[in-house]
């Protein structure tokens, strides 16, 4: 498949590195993550960013971060850990897959909370117990403090791995719902670098392209941080997919004009109903789409389907610094200092505008309520 082989997030001879993605189009700068604030500042300022992506920098931010713990024993481990993940957590609020990521490498490293060796060790040589086996209960504690971080690193490689894999799928579903020629619009960057590899909705655009389809694919812009354009138009340019560049208002012109036969779109965190999450301006788009009877295609990892969100009522939406709006891009501010801005980071789709969900495992159709709980109960 011809797409850049450039990763998000890499974790090579015990360096974790991110590509700065506020640097794309013009440069691919790597970032190293030496510390948790490194972790939580990369992810909060956009250097890395996408749902899953996110998710495969929380696996290993935390990992590198639980690799400096030195701990008396596994009560001391779990607390300085939990800082950690908490820390990493309060970067962003809306994409499901940061949270998911974390838990799951608490999850291993509770499968350990029965070693409480060091504990006992201190307990013991208050009771006098010989100097040997406290010798021996720490020496103990510390292969088993090794093993924890072990635990931590395969879960931060099994997220990566697993959403590599994910992608794929999504691609060669995806790939069935369109035809060769298609007009595709896209909003926000659900590609190779919002992911492991591949991407999300991207991802049968590149399998496509790779058949010869001859898509012919609207990036929107996506405003206020032009993920769009910088990052969207940039991947597909270089992948050689005829990408045509338009601003976030001309999706219904280019739906009226006929050139548009299916809107794909990534998600942050879809709920147990089937409403979507997404990059602020996907509802707009979805509800253009259903106006102009043009499919509407929500790629979904079911790493990014949050069963405790009952609906999208409940889905925290980020609000993002107003400076983004009006300051950021421009020489001169392009409104005047101090106005009052509304910068909400993300919109809820409702499900019923969402013509099918495609997840790794296969295409959900409405009613998603059910779609959805089945593909949960069959895992
Ligand atoms: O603010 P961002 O750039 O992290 O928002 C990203 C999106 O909204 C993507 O569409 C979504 O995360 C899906 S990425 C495969």
């Amino acid at each position: 498949m011809q797409i850049l082989d450039i990763a998000p997030v890499k974790y090579e001879e015990d360096k974790m590195l991110i590509l700065d993605q506020t640097q794309l189009p013009g440069e691919t700068v790597y970032l190293e993550m030496n510390t948790k604030e490194d972790v939580r500042d990369a992810i909060y300022k956009l250097k890395v960013r996408g749902a899953p992506a996110i998710g495969v920098a929380a696996g290993y931010g935390l990992y590198i971060c639980a690799r400096d713990i030195s701990a008396k024993d596994y009560n001391d481990f779990y607390r300085q850990f939990m800082d950690i993940k908490n820390y990493i957590a309060s970067s962003r609020p809306t994409a499901v897959n940061l949270f998911w990521a974390l838990n799951r490498l608490e999850v291993r490293v509770r499968e350990f909370e029965n070693h409480t060796i060091g504990d006992q060790s201190v307990q013991d040589h208050k009771n006098g117990k010989d100097l040997q086996e406290n010798t021996e209960n720490r020496h103990l504690w510390k292969n088993t403090q090794i093993m924890i971080k072990t635990a931590i690193l395969e879960e931060a490689e099994n997220i990566r791995i697993e959403d590599e894999d994910a992608c794929r799928a999504m691609g060669e579903y995806g790939l069935t719902l369109l035809r060769p020629g298609m007009g595709i619009l896209t909003h926000c960057n659900a590609g190779t670098i919002a992911t492991a590899k591949y991407g999300t909705c991207l991802a049968p655009l590149y399998i496509g392209h790779e058949k010869g389809y001859g898509f012919k694919v609207f990036a929107d812009e996506t405003r206020p941080l032009l993920q769009g354009a910088r990052l969207t138009a940039w991947e597909l340019n270089n992948a050689g997919i005829d990408t045509t560049l338009i601003c976030d208002n001309m999706a219904s012109i280019v739906m009226k004009n006929g050139w548009v036969d299916a809107v794909v779109v990534g998600c942050d965190r879809m709920a147990a109903n089937g409403d979507g999450a997404n990059k602020i301006g996907t509802s707009g788009l979805a509800i253009l789409a259903h106006e102009y009877g043009i499919p509407f295609y929500m790629f979904v990892p079911t790493s990014t389907i949050d069963m405790n969100t009952k609906n999208g009522d409940d889905i925290h939406i980020e609000l993002r610094d107003g400076d983004e709006i009006y300051k950021l891009w421009y020489e001169k501010p392009m409104a005047p200092e101090g106005i009052k801005t509304y910068n909400p980071a993300f919109d809820v789709t409702a499900a019923k505008y969402i013509t099918a969900v495609v997840t790794e495992k296969g295409i959900l159709y409405p009613p998603y309520e059910e779609s959805i709980r089945k593909l949960f109960e069959q895992r």
